[in-house]
């Protein structure tokens, strides 16, 4: 069996972290009979600035003939915050339609949480993130005192939206961003929740602010309490986003599966990551269940460690695990988390972030043998 996967290593320090999940990927197709023919795309900040070019349409279309793409993570302090971001990584996410942002919380075998008496019988959740609405359409202006009007569109495979804004105002200047959910949108969002609440502990928390944000997100709750209908062996909560980032440290046994709306589902998950060990740690895959996914590490492009060969390969390696599951390969991801575990547990090879001295080089190296059980 081979599996053509497309390589955006992207900026900063993804080179470097997505040749280890290579290596380790390697390694268990190897063990696991399977090849894992890469095909590398030089997406990110230098190939912007060479050609102005973010990520053009014939790319898009040529990557939609992949189940899974592996990102190592996009910006750079060369090009004007966001620019990369939205223009690449976003870019993507709407492109493939990938409504799922799945990030695990999982507290490892002996690693270090500061969440104190807490441990990995307690840190075991994941929380699914809204990936293509709310405040991340993209809608948004600013307008200096008198009169204005402007038009925006929301285009997606699921719907299109046109929204026409007339402004009148005597403030010197305002600043505003809009944020759009739709029945399809949310509702696809919060089955996918549900259907993996019920492959887990049969407990889904939907996270939102809809005391204060009625409309967006009274509308998000609503839905969700149609679809909880169906399924009723599925226990529900209700969270104010404010309030989960209080339980998510005091009591995060509590948690299975949480659903969050786009925006909250960005904040919380890095929250998330801290309490699992760091971002060093964490990883995440945007998913589109018929179409092109991609899975990537939670954190971003870290350009102050770029090519020293320091940092913590492990979020990416652990994505790289999500993406052989997502192929079809479960024994194979379920191997590479093991190893990510032993590693951990062995404490003798790890980067500085977890009290080592390791190169991020040697982290792979060590994961890949400990998969191929040759140490
Ligand atoms: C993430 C990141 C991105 C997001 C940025 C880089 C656009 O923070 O993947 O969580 O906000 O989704
Ligand atoms: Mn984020």
């Amino acid at each position: 069996m081979k599996y053509k996967v497309p390589v955006i290593p992207g900026d900063g320090i993804g080179p470097e972290i997505v040749a280890e999940g290579q290596k380790v990927a390697e390694a268990a197709g190897e063990k696991h009979g399977f090849d894992l023919e890469w095909i590398d795309y030089s997406l990110g900040a230098d190939h912007y600035l060479k050609t102005g070019e973010l990520v053009d349409e014939d790319t898009l279309k040529e990557l939609s003939n992949y189940r899974g793409i592996y990102l190592g993570s996009i910006g750079d302090p060369r090009v004007k915050p966001g620019v990369l971001e939205k223009g690449v990584l976003l870019a993507m996410r709407f492109y493939f339609d990938q409504y799922v942002n799945l990030r695990p919380v999982k507290l490892l075998e002996g690693v270090w949480t500061p969440l104190k008496d807490k441990g990995p019988k307690d840190i075991d959740f994941t929380v699914v993130r809204e990936n293509t609405e709310d405040f991340y359409i993209g809608i948004g202006s600013r307008s200096k005192a008198g009169t204005s009007r402007s038009e925006f569109e929301v285009k997606r495979n699921l719907y299109s939206v046109k929204f026409g804004l007339d402004v009148e105002s005597d403030s010197e200047e305002i600043a505003y961003q809009i944020g759009m959910v739709s029945k399809e949108g949310t509702r696809r969002v919060i089955k996918y929740a549900f259907d993996l609440a019920m492959v887990r502990r049969k407990h889904l928390s939907s996270v939102d602010k809809a005391n204060v944000l009625s409309d967006i997100y009274g509308f998000w709750r609503e839905e969700f309490e149609s679809i909880a209908a169906g399924y009723p062996e599925v226990e529900t909560d209700y969270n104010f986003v404010d309030a989960i980032t209080m339980w998510f440290v005091k009591n995060p046994e509590w948690f299975d599966v949480v659903v969050a709306p786009n925006m909250f589902g960005d904040i919380i998950t890095d929250l998330g990551a801290m309490i699992q060990g760091g971002l060093g740690l964490a990883p995440g895959a945007n998913i589109n269940p018929e179409g092109t996914s991609m899975f990537e590490p939670i954190h971003g492009s870290a350009p102050k460690y770029k090519g020293m060969n320091k940092v913590n390969p492990i979020a990416t390696i652990w994505a790289g695990a999500m993406l052989l599951e997502h192929l079809g390969e479960r024994a194979a991801s379920e191997d590479v988390v093991r190893a990510i575990e032993t590693n951990i547990k062995r404490g003798e090879v790890r980067t500085y972030d977890m009290g080592g001295r390791n190169t991020t080089s040697e982290v792979g190296d060590d994961i890949a043998a400990i998969v191929l059980g040759k140490i």
